[in-house]
């Protein structure tokens, strides 16, 4: 088996401390078996930047291998195009994209600069698979180098519509960087058909119709790889001590009330504030509820040095307020809005504790929450999943209800219908939903990218 190289913008951490996201503790367990290398920021800004020391880390067969990004990188790059620039872009939210030629020039010197400084630690058998819109160029710049080991290169979040991906400007150069990767990997067919429309329309290229395209000379494979969980693993956490007690301890407040959950970054893709509006309209509609339910949204703060994360927490705090204001009585409080993160074992048992989950962007790559609420419910007594059209997950969670975030009323009366909805119906709901995560798990969804890489 060849050695892996791993490369993402954040890394690790190498041991389950319980905090790091599944999607971390796949990749480590899959680094583990093969025996491979970590790359990426160390998460620190030092004056050095990217000229820093290596930083170095070995767990037996894995090596955490980071440097640092200096303060202009971190302006540049991280907050500046790949966060006000490429995010918003690639969420469809043109509106609030932020165009700056001392971005883009920021991003392709990092680019540039990660590459230079993962040069020295490839060996000429190596696999290496790049992640996400921090490293559009990263492939490009090391070809450039003179690497010619395979290279593939996954999107975690959407492709969009060319239309849209063409207001960016030099659009061409940053798809065009794609192209030196052996292999793309997007979440869902939406996100692959978008990239391939792509090709076709701006760059004059062809579908080959065995999986491969062709576009600017070269030839590249595109697949969609939907992303999964450690399903069964979080399913235990559920059972496990840590999840068992924060169940509990829910239950006891809840004292037989009961409770929908939202858990997600404070983004503005993830429609937080459509959905605390349908709670309200909720509320509205059907009054005889009032009392009886209410909203947890854990929602740990991100990105905030960018205004438009800053502007949204604002608007979710006063939502929250006018929403209680309205609603609460002396005993009961409808959102329970909590601005931190919960290590992952607890979080299984608040969902473990949910009747029903909202997932409700109104755009999202995949969206893993989606996946780890069905993971960690009881089987005999399941809850249910809202979860909307627009999350990558749609596309391979058709058991859930699926809603349109945009329709106040609409979820409003999802919501009804899953408090209302008979056991037999969530059984039958999540068993269709959990047998799929299972299969589709996390390393499956390693084990295919990397055996595509291969072929
Ligand atoms: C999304 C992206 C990841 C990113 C994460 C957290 O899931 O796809 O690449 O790491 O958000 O965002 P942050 O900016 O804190 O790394």
């Amino acid at each position: 088996m060849k050695r892996l190289v791993v490369v993402s913008n954040r890394v690790g951490p190498l041991k389950d401390t319980g905090k790091a996201g599944g999607l971390a503790v796949a990749l480590v367990d899959m680094l583990r078996e093969r025996g491979g290398v970590w790359f990426g920021w160390s998460g620190e800004i030092s004056d050095v930047g990217t000229f820093s020391e290596l930083r170095r880390e070995r767990s037996k067969t894995v090596e955490l291998c980071t440097i640092d990004i200096d303060a202009t990188d971190n302006a540049e790059f991280y907050a500046g195009y790949a966060n006000r620039t490429l995010w918003p872009v690639l969420h469809y939210r043109l509106d609030i994209a932020e165009f700056s030629p001392v971005f883009e020039a920021g991003y392709r010197r990092v680019n540039e600069r990660f590459a230079a400084r993962l040069l020295p630690l490839l060996r000429s058998d190596d696999q290496i698979w790049v992640h996400d819109y921090h490293f559009f160029h990263l492939g490009a710049e090391l070809r450039r180098m003179g690497v010619e080991n395979r290279i593939g290169f996954f999107l975690h979040i959407p492709f969009p519509p060319p239309d849209m991906l063409s207001a960016l400007p030099r659009h061409r150069d940053l798809v065009r960087s794609l192209l030196a990767y052996d292999l793309i990997g997007l979440q869902t067919d939406r996100d692959r058909r978008h990239f391939v429309d792509y090709l076709r329309e701006e760059a004059g290229g062809v579908d080959l119709g065995d999986g491969r395209v062709e576009a600017w000379g070269r030839i590249a494979r595109v697949a969609a790889f939907p992303i999964g969980i450690d399903t069964e693993g979080f399913h235990e956490f559920a059972d496990g001590p840590e999840g068992r007690r924060e169940r509990l301890r829910l239950e006891r407040h809840l004292n037989g009330r009961r409770q929908i959950v939202g858990v997600d970054r404070i983004d503005y893709s993830k429609g937080i504030p459509h959905r605390f509006r349908a709670v309200e309209r909720f509320f509205d509609d059907y009054p005889e509820h009032r009392g009886k339910v209410s909203l947890l949204q854990v929602a740990p703060p991100s990105r905030s040095e960018v205004d438009a994360y800053a502007e949204i927490r604002r608007e979710l705090e006063h939502l929250a307020g006018h929403i209680n204001g309205r609603f609460a009585d002396v005993d009961w409080t409808p959102i329970r809005f909590i601005t931190r993160g919960f290590p992952r074992r607890a979080l299984s048992g608040v969902y473990r504790a949910s009747r029903m989950a909202l997932v409700t962007p109104l755009r999202d790559g995949m969206n893993l929450v989606a996946k780890e609420y069905v993971a960690a419910q009881d089987h005999q007594d399941p809850g249910v999943l809202l979860l909307s059209r627009f999350a990558g997950a749609a596309e391979s969670m058709g058991e859930a209800l699926i809603v349109n975030p945009y329709a106040a009323d609409e979820v409003a009366s999802a919501i009804k219908a899953a408090l209302d909805m008979p056991l037999d119906e969530r059984r039958a709901r999540h068993h269709a939903l959990y047998t799929r995560l299972v299969e589709g798990d996390a390393k499956h969804w390693a084990n295919s990218f990397l055996s595509m890489l291969d072929r």
